[in-house]
């Protein structure tokens, strides 16, 4: 006699024949188990209980029923694992800047490696919000500020991490001001939504994740957790999304009802509208059982999907921030850092010419991984960016260091070395996750100004005084306004927080071992009056069309640095740029390809870029648009053919009369090159015909 069906049947099947099982599991359960599965098994208590040692552990939910369904085990990045001492990769916004889909995904494997290997099989670290405004505290979790660029990296994070593990695409929608994030009430239309804030979401749900977190923040006046129109109409329904919402937590339900019929199925960490609350709507009729019955399907869909995917062979701990993935943390901080300056041949340094180097301020001796929220990783050892230095140096040079409380002190250092390295930046007191509780101490939010602190302003330009080689190198998690200071040194770069082998990277890219290639993936602006408006206490505030570099293209601003900027050791060569076609169909699409030859005497890699504008287009139109870019390696002297496609329908704006992406039929501008800006873009056109 068949028995109540189990999980493992459910595994066991595939296609149609699962989802037909699902159900059957699904009518089969009770209603305190299906509640189950869309509650969290940790006690508000336990919860209060392990707030010291947040994330430490993986957040459990749905493992209490009789029909073997595993728990749903959570485990937070986006800079690893949050869990135990796990490896500390740079952050979002620094692999933003390397600009390598490829080598993201690699990092996706190792940090689901690592989420499965401590007992997790949910990651929540796909963070892709659009960084509207470069002050927003959390910036550093995501990748920038383009919905392209972010859709493409949010997906090969979520190719790699679900190698081993489900992953979870956050914080679903508009959520980019740290301070007001509970209530704040972002007013968005529906263009600006639909091709500005979402397309990025589409692109991890195109690439199958499994989970998506809803925000804090409303959307046009409903709360992200409450929002039927985001996450019922638009995620389950446009866009066909097979997976589950879960909501962010602790705050991200206000009422059981609104959530549960608005289409959010597990809520995070505890059960406080969900569990028994949920199950009393049910019974008196407030929740319909469908709405937990669908909600329970997906969680289910996913839970099978995954039960047979990761690596037969089991799980090895040692590897968990081991030689493979610090050599991995090594790599990327390398590619992400980017040369914002470079002038009297100031870098890199030669270790043959060098006798005596300075190392300058505070942040060089600290392991500042960046910030301390729910993104905190504890990796086993950081290295800071004196220790990278002195590991580099080689015997011949000396290497002194000065904290740089003194300025006087510091700029005497300073002159007595060949060349002074200035480490200034920002840490998680500047920036960061903004947690309002009365036990955890002020840190992170959002930035309103974006230079540097004032003494280290002060600082760089006392040394810059005392040595003309004088280097900066920043720390940070998104743009910081230089124009105080940077034309007092000839060089500087961008590290960002660079992760546990940071101070390793740095000196690669200061001694030349590494040739930079990172690109700037924000504008960085000159003054912060070019930026939208940010204010950070507003119940209510407008997300307008025009963000980053689409804007400073309309209103014809200079940026200090222009988005997809950054310079190497290298030169490279743009040349005959050729579209394989003059004219295509609204669903075809144009191969461009272009001469890159690296004309310059070291080996590097470039990222070229490829912007499309729109000419005579019936709506109004950024001037242009990031629609595809590549990274390439090329020794001295060599050339390569790099070729990027781009499918008319990406080129489609969203016509809300008619409530669909319309294509148009009008010529389209194409532009390559080294960055969003310069005279050095190549460009050609083509029609799309009707
Ligand atoms: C953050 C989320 C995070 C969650 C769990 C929340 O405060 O907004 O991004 O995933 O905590 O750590």
């Amino acid at each position: 006699m068949a028995g109540p069906i189990s999980f493992l049947q459910v595994v066991g099947a595939e296609g149609e024949r699962r989802e037909s099982l699902i159900k059957e599991l699904v009518a089969d359960l009770s209603l305190d188990e299906k509640i189950g599965q869309m509650s969290p098994s940790t006690s508000l208590f336990w919860h209060a209980v392990m707030l010291p040692r947040y994330n430490l552990r993986p957040y459990d939910s749905g493992g209490k029923n009789s029909r073997g369904i595993p728990a749903m085990k959570f485990s937070d990045g986006p800079r690893g694992i949050a869990l135990n001492h796990s490896t500390c990769f740079p952050v979002s916004m620094a692999r933003g800047a390397a600009w390598d889909p490829a080598l993201e995904q690699r990092v996706g494997e190792a940090m689901g490696y690592e989420a499965r290997a401590q007992g997790a099989n949910f990651y929540g670290g796909v963070c892709i919000n659009l960084l509207r405004h470069p002050g927003w505290g959390r910036a550093q979790e995501t990748y920038g500020e383009d919905p392209h660029h972010l859709g493409e990296m949010g997906a090969a994070l979520v190719s790699g991490v679900q190698k081993h593990v489900m992953a979870c695409a956050k914080h679903f929608a508009c959520n980019s001001i740290e301070k007001s994030r509970l209530f704040v009430d972002v007013q968005v239309d529906e263009r600006t939504l639909r091709e500005i804030y979402l397309p990025h979401f589409k692109k991890c749900v195109d690439a199958g994740v499994a989970g998506v977190m809803s925000a804090y923040n409303k959307v046009n006046g409903l709360l992200c957790g409450h929002n039927g129109r985001l996450l019922r109409e638009i995620l389950k329904g446009d866009w066909g999304f097979k997976g589950f919402v879960v909501s962010d937590f602790l705050w991200g339900v206000k009422d059981g009802k609104s959530a549960a019929n608005a289409g959010l199925d597990i809520e995070m960490p505890v059960a406080i509208f969900y569990g028994r609350r949920l199950k009393r709507l049910v019974r008196a009729g407030e929740v319909p059982m469908e709405n937990i019955d669908e909600a329970v399907t997906r969680i289910l869909r996913q839970k099978a999907r995954f039960a047979k995917v990761g690596d037969p062979a089991g799980y090895d701990r040692s590897k968990v921030a081991g030689k493979e993935h610090a050599a991995l943390a090594l790599e990327v901080a390398g590619k992400s850092i980017v040369l914002l300056k470079n002038e009297n041949s100031a870098l890199p340094l030669g270790r043959d010419e060098l006798k005596t180097l300075a190392v300058i301020g505070p942040l060089a001796t600290r392991s500042n991984l960046g910030d301390v929220g729910s993104s905190r990783v504890r990796p086993p050892y950081a290295v800071t960016a004196l220790a990278g230095i002195r590991n580099r140096a080689g015997e011949s040079i000396t290497v002194t260091y000065n904290r740089g409380a003194n300025h006087e002190e510091a700029a005497a250092l300073a002159k007595s070395a060949d060349a002074a390295i200035v480490v200034a930046g920002l840490g998680p007191r500047n920036e960061g996750e903004y947690i309002p509780l009365p036990i955890v101490r002020h840190y992170g939010g959002d930035r309103v100004k974006l230079g540097l602190p004032q003494a280290q302003e002060e600082l760089i330009l006392a040394v810059a005084a005392a040595n003309k080689r004088t280097i900066v190198v920043l720390i940070g998690g998104s743009a910081i306004i230089v124009e105080k200071w940077k034309d007092h040194v000839p060089a500087m770069l961008m590290a960002w927080y660079p992760g546990m082998e940071g101070g390793n990277a740095i000196a690669d890219v200061l001694f030349g071992d590494v040739n930079p290639s990172g690109k700037l993936p924000m504008v960085f602006p000159k003054s912060e009056d070019q930026l939208p408006d940010f204010d950070i206490k507003a119940k209510k505030v407008y997300y307008g069309y025009y963000h980053g570099y689409r804007l400073f293209d309309k209103k014809g601003l200079e940026p200090a640095f222009p988005f997809g900027f950054g310079l190497s050791y290298t030169k490279y060569k743009y040349s005959n740029l050729k579209l394989d076609q003059k004219q295509i169909p609204a669903t075809g699409k144009i191969v461009a390809s272009v001469d890159l030859k690296n004309i310059g005497t070291r080996q590097g890699e470039e990222i070229v870029q490829l912007y499309v504008g729109y000419k005579g287009s019936r709506v109004d139109r950024p001037i242009k648009e990031l629609k595809a870019f590549a990274r390439v390696a090329l020794l001295p002297g060599e050339a390569k053919a790099v070729e990027m496609e781009i499918n008319a329908q990406d080129l489609a704006y969203y016509n809300t009369e008619k409530k669909a992406w319309e294509v148009e039929s009008i010529e389209y501008n194409v532009s390559v090159g080294p960055s969003s800006r310069g005279s050095d873009l190549l460009s050609a056109s083509f029609e799309v015909t009707a």
